[in-house]
């Protein structure tokens, strides 16, 4: 491998912490995404009611689960996002005169064509940096890219979406970019922290390109985290396959089942993992165990649907000041533009 020089978009002061790990591909050095998931795992195990956080679901199976689930009839976020994006792309483009693009958690980066393609047309240059906890997704998107973008500079930064945009340059404007209504993923106590760091992080020169599933009739959200296929049931309980993997513990997905239904008060799809019999879970490497008792659920995910207007209005709250809003015709998702306000 050749020795590639640390992408200019890095800020002087977090140099020194990235390292080159395949070509086009930088990670933080240190063990961090070994490390963090075994404590964030065993705190919200212990929680009541038991609960995981997101990211966990992406590791390599995860992501390829996914990806299929956002081909799925049932699942209309990913189609309706990427008709959004591909009508209003060089609308945004031109709203946002930056030279990088940033995505948070791109997977394989497919609906964020639209956008490089204009920054493309528009300025003759761009540079683009996915930042995701999945290195097969960087890696897939990076060959496709570097295929179908020849011109495009592209940095694929494997870790977590804080210690990414903490990273970034703030003197390099940027448009960050984060669909697919992952913001709905985040709860109540995340979402603000996130906004409140990711805030904190930006230039004065920086926008936010903002995808978020709105509210809508309670049968259509069920069916988009309950397919008929049973793939999102294979993704949600992938997680214990993976957990099992990272601490040596014992999760029996024959053991459980799962559940999915809308919470009309929290506004959100409760995605649960249920017991279908009583059995004791054990975790080796901690030398701790718990008895998982028939019926109890463990909140694997949540997906909070939102009002438009409203999520505009709370992020101006995080010095976020709305450009424009972008939504389809049948007004069941909004892809939101904001600017840094200073
Ligand atoms: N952000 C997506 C959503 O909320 C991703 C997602 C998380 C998801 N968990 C899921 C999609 C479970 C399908 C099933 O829809």
């Amino acid at each position: 491998m050749r020795k590639e020089s640390l992408p200019s978009i890095i800020a002087p002061q977090q140099r020194a912490r990235w390292k080159n790990d395949r070509d086009g591909i930088w990670t933080l050095d240190g063990a961090f995404l070994d490390a963090i998931p075994t404590r964030s795992i065993l705190t919200t195990l212990w929680d009541q009611p038991r609960w995981l956080e997101a990211y966990h679901l992406y590791d390599q199976r995860g992501s390829e689960l996914f990806e299929q689930i956002c081909e799925l009839p049932e699942y209309y976020l990913t189609r309706t996002e990427n008709s959004i994006l591909e009508a209003e792309a060089a609308t945004i483009i031109a709203a946002a005169p930056v030279e990088c693009i940033v995505e948070l958690g791109a997977g394989y980066s497919k609906k964020t064509i639209h956008l490089l393609t204009e920054q493309l047309r528009q300025r003759h240059k761009g540079i683009f940096a996915p930042i995701d906890v999945s290195r097969s997704g960087l890696l897939a998107s990076r060959d496709a890219l570097k295929r179908d973008f020849p011109r495009l500079e592209f940095h694929g930064l494997h870790a977590r979406y804080e210690e990414g945009f903490t990273s970034i340059d703030q003197a390099v404007p940027t448009l960050f970019v984060f669909l697919g209504s992952t913001i709905g993923n985040f709860n109540h106590s995340e979402l603000p922290r996130f906004f409140k760091n990711f805030s904190q992080a930006m230039g004065p020169d920086d926008y936010l390109l903002l995808g978020a599933d709105r509210l809508k009739d309670v049968a259509v959200l069920e069916k988009a985290y309950d397919d008929s296929q049973g793939l999102t049931a294979q993704f949600i309980l992938n997680v214990f396959i993976h957990i099992n993997r990272l601490l040596d513990s014992n999760f029996n997905t024959e053991k459980m089942r799962y559940h999915a239904q809308f919470n009309s008060e929290w506004q959100q799809i409760e995605m649960y993992a249920v017991a279908a019999e009583t059995h004791e879970v054990h975790f080796p490497n901690v030398e701790t165990s718990f008895n998982w008792k028939r019926d109890e659920r463990i909140l694997v995910e949540i997906s909070r649907k939102f009002d438009s207007l409203r999520l505009q209005e709370q992020l101006r709250f995080f010095d976020l000041t709305p450009v424009d809003h972008f939504t389809d015709p049948d007004e069941w998702f909004s892809v939101l533009l904001f600017k840094k306000q200073c």
